[in-house]
């Protein structure tokens, strides 16, 4: 499998995540009203984001939704009418790649800075506005890539007004801005950016060279503060939680007197989107959980005694486990147990789903991050997200998505999850593949010997890292067994049996990762307590490899 497919076909839990860094949240604003969730189609007062290819986009939208502004990231080329639809308080431009004189560089449709609402040019944003009104822009004689001192000049302008006179910021350019056009005024210098920040306070025009969205600019957020409250003059105070009533009132919508299934994985987004639709439809939705046997230990009771009897949603349990096993006998290599997974997983649901008769609609946890991969604003529908990823949903069942997560991060997911009560275990879980237990035993057969093995030792390990509290800072800890067998002395006998390696990985997106450094007196009891409450184990090894050059998972 490809990285680019792997990527597309990680579980929900680890669609992309975004690391969120700690940063100070924004000061109380007198005068914000809190805002009250919008009944379905009333305008919330929204920040729109044009996308110009950069790195930090999407965090540039997840910051001023930090700032309490609602926030989505658009194409740079989508049309104005949609922009001018949407009556947004202001605008952004993001960084991107591109030199502004590049051939193919995106360019900046002046239009867009006529709309009568303020806008923001960062990085790349504010060298096209530079570039568009009469300002000089050219490669300066060396890039600012990170770390770099800012010194305000004249107090900061509008923009920059409080902060202090000089300050760290984060960079990433060549190409500068060495003179503001006509009407603008230069608020901020850097040892290779003799503009680094720039205003027209009349016509509601600013930019700024540095990365407010990214946390080694310490002033960030308030620099992005003070353009959406001072300058853009947005009153609400926008949050995840207020999500639910407004996705509440827009599922009934949708719905009706209908009804709706969902497949409910375990993960997170499954299960956050599940409870929004039990909360606006009741019993008339069911949820369908197919343990297909490879889990890991305790999920399945746990997703029973938290959605069944603890938050009353009515769940299907389908205990498939001989069935999977069944069509995994003999089977070895690992794109083929995924395929059979996947096609099996399909015809157990289906088959549930026309247990229950007649639901017309089917619920998915599709996160923000996906439908922004798909086209980002809505042009092209999301690619349907398997609540399981390891095979897509039938076309025949022809039903209505609902997905009631479309507009949220992952980190927003949480929260409403959390403001939702779903228990603690699922809000943080560590991301889990589809395919489960079974891409974990690798070069030979799944069995239930091995499966049973592979639980037991994963469960020992997942105990140690939750106790040395480092389970929320890990991406993903977990153990593998590879299917060969070494000798080792238990007792007075020889033994011949599997090694367990343990994996633990530090990461942002699943993209890239790093070996987590784990403390030796925990991998010492994870060991010890593997070996001798694992009976078929005879020795445990460290994975040490990053990713890239390994991946996270084994097969
Ligand atoms: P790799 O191993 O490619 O994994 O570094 C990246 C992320 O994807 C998860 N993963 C999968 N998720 N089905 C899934 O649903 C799969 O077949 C699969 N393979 C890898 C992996 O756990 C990690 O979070």
């Amino acid at each position: 499998m490809s990285d680019a497919q792997r990527a597309a076909a990680v579980t929900e839990d680890s669609a992309a995540r975004v690391h969120v860094p700690e940063r100070s949240a924004p000061g109380a604003d007198p005068g914000i009203e809190t805002h009250a969730p919008s009944a379905v189609g009333m305008a919330v007062e929204e920040v729109l984001v044009l996308d110009f290819g950069g790195q930090y986009s999407q965090l540039i939208a997840r910051r001023i939704r930090e700032c309490g502004v609602f926030s989505e990231l658009l194409p740079h080329d989508i049309p104005l009418e949609k922009i001018v639809e949407r009556a947004p308080k202001a605008l952004v431009l993001s960084g991107g790649p591109a030199s502004v004189y590049a051939e193919d560089a995106p360019v900046l449709r002046t239009e867009l800075l006529a709309l009568g609402i303020p806008v923001l040019g960062i990085c790349y944003g504010m060298q096209l506005m530079a570039k568009e009104l009469g300002g000089r822009v050219e490669q300066a004689p060396a890039g600012e890539f990170g770390r770099t001192e800012l010194t305000l000049r004249e107090g900061g302008g509008s923009l920059l007004e409080g902060l202090p006179e000089s300050q760290q910021c984060w960079m990433s350019h060549r190409d500068t801005v060495f003179e503001p056009p006509p009407g603008f005024d230069a608020l901020a210098s850097s040892p290779e950016s003799p503009v680094a920040a720039f205003e027209d306070s009349e016509r509601g025009l600013y930019g700024i060279q540095f990365h407010p969205e990214v946390v080694h600019t310490p002033y960030g957020t308030e620099v992005l503060t003070r353009f959406l409250r001072e300058i853009a003059g947005c009153r609400e105070r926008w949050s995840a939680a207020s999500v639910i009533d407004e996705q509440v009132a827009a599922i009934r919508a949708q719905v009706g007197e209908g009804r709706a299934i969902c497949g409910l994985s375990g993960g997170v987004d499954s299960a956050t989107a599940a409870l929004l639709v039990h909360r606006a439809l009741g019993e008339r939705l069911t949820c369908v959980f197919v343990d297909h046997g490879m889990m890991r230990k305790d999920e399945a009771t746990q997703v029973v005694e938290s959605f069944r009897d603890r938050l009353g949603v009515s769940l299907v349990h389908v205990d498939a486990a001989d069935r999977f096993l069944d069509r995994l006998a003999g089977v070895e290599d690992p794109e083929a147990k995924r395929k059979i997974i996947g096609e099996e997983f399909i015809r157990v649901f289906e088959e549930e789903a026309a247990r229950v008769g007649d639901a017309g609609y089917l619920v998915q946890g599709t996160l923000y991050s996906d439908v922004i991969e798909s086209g980002g604003d809505g042009r092209e529908a999301a690619t349907i997200k398997s609540h399981h990823n390891v095979g897509g949903l039938p076309e025949e069942m022809e039903m209505d998505l609902v997905e009631p997560l479309r507009k949220l991060f992952k980190d927003e997911v949480r929260a409403v999850a959390a403001e939702l009560d779903l228990p603690g275990r699922f809000v943080w879980r560590q991301p889990f593949p589809g395919p489960g237990l079974a891409i974990r035993i690798v070069g030979g057969e799944v069995n239930r010997e091995r499966l049973d093995i592979l639980r037991d030792a994963d469960a020992i390990l997942q105990e140690e890292v939750r106790a040395a509290d480092l389970y929320r800072e890990l991406w993903q800890s977990f153990c593998v067994l590879p299917v060969v067998r070494s000798v080792g002395v238990q007792g007075d006998e020889r033994s011949y049996a599997y090694p367990i390696v343990i994996r633990a990985v530090t990461s942002d997106d699943a993209m890239t990762a790093d070996w987590a450094r784990l403390p030796y007196d925990l991998l010492e009891r994870a060991s010890n307590r593997i070996i001798n409450e694992c009976p078929g184990v005879n020795r445990v090894t460290l994975d040490i490899t990053s990713k890239p050059p390994g991946t996270i998972e084994w097969e």
